[in-house]
């Protein structure tokens, strides 16, 4: 098996306030992983590591084949290149339609060749079932349709690990479990998933991986015990 991130004994702090206190973790390449933990716990504060948002005080992080405590700043483009990342708030370019959101993410990895733009901007839209609402404005698509815009735009570079952080925090009960299959499928197709979520229930509907954040450790915890 691949490794797509390992956390080696890390520690970050903010202040006085320890959040990762030897925190030790693996994701395994095609797997669906959830990262719950309550509010507060770090969650956020490991994606931000992951994404090189952050620098670890100590310890050792590794994704795809780069090592977060040691990345430059003029590295950090590659690393996230090679990730695709979601959020709760979707953070969309609200002055622009849907297809000019996907065009500009593409322009800004250095995507030119208008014709093979095109053609990937299909493909994503496609694969998130909004190919009709390509002309659209933000503000005339529901949460769900806003989150799946998200997710397209996410996927462009075809990330080696697709990475959400409450991507259902604003949305309702069903649109949230629509936007937890449109994941699930993601995976299935190939692609590494690590999602952040305080949300039990979704947990319980759809089988994953579920890594635990607790007074500042991480660790594998079966749905049963999660439960009990
Ligand atoms: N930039 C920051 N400065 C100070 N404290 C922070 C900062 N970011 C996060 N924290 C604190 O770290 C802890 C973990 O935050 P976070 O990772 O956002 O948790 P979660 O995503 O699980 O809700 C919280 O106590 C939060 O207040
Ligand atoms: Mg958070």
């Amino acid at each position: 098996m691949t490794a797509v991130v390992t956390f080696h004994e890390v520690y970050k702090r903010f202040g006085e306030r320890e959040v990762l206190k030897g925190a030790s973790f693996t994701i395994e390449k095609g797997t669906f992983n959830y990262l719950i933990g309550r509010t507060g716990a770090g969650k956020s504060t490991v994606l931000r590591l992951i994404y090189a948002d952050l620098k670890p005080d100590k310890g050792s992080i590794k994704v795809d084949k780069f090592y977060i405590e040691r990345l430059s700043d003029k590295e950090i483009p590659f690393l996230r290149r090679r990730l695709g990342i979601v959020f709760q708030d979707f953070q969309l370019l609200t002055d622009r339609s849907v297809e000019q959101n996907l065009l500009f993410v593409m322009r800004a990895t250095g995507w030119r060749d208008k014709k093979r733009m095109r053609y990937r901007l299909t493909e994503v839209l496609m694969k998130v079932g909004l190919t009709h609402k390509a002309q659209a404005m933000p503000h005339e698509l529901s949460g769900g349709e806003q989150q799946r815009v998200a997710i397209a735009r996410a996927l462009v570079n075809d990330p080696i690990l697709l990475i959400a952080d409450e991507p259902t925090g604003n949305l309702d009960p069903e649109t949230s479990d629509e936007i937890i299959q449109l994941l699930q499928t993601i995976q299935q197709q190939g692609t590494t998933v690590l999602m952040a979520t305080h949300e039990y229930e979704i947990i319980k509907q759809f089988p994953g991986n579920i890594l635990r954040i607790q007074n500042g450790i991480i660790e594998p915890i079966t749905l049963e015990k999660l439960l009990s």
